[in-house]
């Protein structure tokens, strides 16, 4: 894997004990932007060319979410599937059914679905489900399961964006993964629970982690007295 602090962090301490009047108040400037509301999009739920319900394919049905999302586990794009994966059952299943006529036109023609992207991060901002899905090595290997950033998309009918995806959701999971660690068997399990002796083992695994903005915090308040945790650096960890 990559390394993913350059060198020069080891000197960031000193960095910012010299520069630290303008770090502060660069800190304080980005914590502002990032907790402001304005650019959640929590609830944005679009009306999709065809009436696709994960309600029914990965509820009622239990596909597997990576039948469909097939790179989750190898690069930075989980995939949303190809035509042909629709085919491999309504070829047979529901051949006439109106609501699957754009399916047939699109697989037809070649065409692919033009279906509207739901989450959507700034371009500046970096993000990858491989790293994700599967985090630390060997025995100390777990991951993060869909459900944890996605909610339980298998009682949705119409799939829609639960978390903020702001700065300040992703660097509260790095200050503290490990309640959101699970058995890598269980990434895209829903209404998953821990079972017996796994807290031990999440609390060792949690250890040998290193997300970047979690290595160095600034604790300070929030209006109402409550305390934050502000990344200090690891900035180029997702800027990059
Ligand atoms: C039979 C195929 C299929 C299965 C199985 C499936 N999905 Fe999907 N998924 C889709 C399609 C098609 C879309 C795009 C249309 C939509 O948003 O409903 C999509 C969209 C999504 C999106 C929104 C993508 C965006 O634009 O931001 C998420 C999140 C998602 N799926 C998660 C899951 C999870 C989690 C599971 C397993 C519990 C799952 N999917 C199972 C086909 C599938
Ligand atoms: C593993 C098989 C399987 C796959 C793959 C699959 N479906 Fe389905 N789909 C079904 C079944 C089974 C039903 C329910 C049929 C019924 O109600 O009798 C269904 C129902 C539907 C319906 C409702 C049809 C109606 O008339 O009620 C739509 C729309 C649909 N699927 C779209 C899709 C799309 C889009 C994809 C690809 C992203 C997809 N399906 C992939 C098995 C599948
Ligand atoms: C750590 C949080 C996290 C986990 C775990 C996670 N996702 Fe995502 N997902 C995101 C974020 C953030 C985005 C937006 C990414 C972007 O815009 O670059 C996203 C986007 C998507 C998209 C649409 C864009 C794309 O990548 O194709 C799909 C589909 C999706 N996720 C499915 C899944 C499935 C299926 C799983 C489980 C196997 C999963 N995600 C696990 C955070 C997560
Ligand atoms: C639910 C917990 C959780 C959330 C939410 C989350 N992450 Fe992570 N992320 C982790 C963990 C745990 C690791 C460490 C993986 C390791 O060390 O193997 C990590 C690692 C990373 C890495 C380093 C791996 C790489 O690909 O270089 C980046 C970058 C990253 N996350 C970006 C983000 C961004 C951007 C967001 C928000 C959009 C986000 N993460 C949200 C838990 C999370
Ligand atoms: C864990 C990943 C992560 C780390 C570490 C991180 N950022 Fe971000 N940052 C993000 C994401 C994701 C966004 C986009 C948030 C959004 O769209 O709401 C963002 C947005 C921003 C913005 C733009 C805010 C806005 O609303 O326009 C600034 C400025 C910023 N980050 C500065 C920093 C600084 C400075 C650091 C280091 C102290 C840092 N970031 C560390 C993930 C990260």
């Amino acid at each position: 894997m990559a390394q993913i602090f350059p060198k020069w962090t080891n000197e960031t301490p000193k960095m910012l004990a010299a520069g630290g009047g303008v770090a502060s108040v660069f800190v304080v400037f980005a914590f502002y932007m990032w907790a402001s509301p304005w650019h959640t999009d929590v609830g944005y739920k679009p009306r999709q060319p065809v009436q696709y319900s994960h309600l029914l394919h990965a509820g009622r049905l239990e596909l597997d979410c990576r039948y469909c999302h097939s790179f989750v586990e190898r690069g930075p794009m989980a995939g949303v599937p190809s035509t042909q994966t629709c085919m491999n059952c309504h070829l047979q299943v529901k051949p006439k059914s109106a609501l699957l006529a754009p399916v047939r036109d699109s697989w037809a023609s070649g065409e692919s679905i033009p279906w509207l992207r739901i989450h959507k991060l700034p371009d500046y901002a970096f993000f990858d489900h491989s790293a994700h899905v599967g985090v630390g090595v060997g025995d100390n290997r777990a991951a993060i399961g869909c459900e944890s950033c996605h909610g339980r998309v298998d009682e949705m009918e119409v799939v829609k964006q639960v978390k903020p995806l702001s700065m300040s959701w992703c660097v509260d999971c790095h200050s503290n993964p490990e309640p959101n660690l699970r058995p890598v068997e269980a990434i895209t399990k829903m209404g998953w629970t821990p079972g017996p002796g796994w807290a031990e083992k999440a609390s060792k695994i949690v250890k040998t982690l290193a997300p970047p903005g979690s290595i160095s915090r600034v604790h300070q308040v929030n209006a109402q007295g409550e305390p934050i945790i502000v990344a200090a650096y690891g900035c180029n960890g997702c800027h990059r």
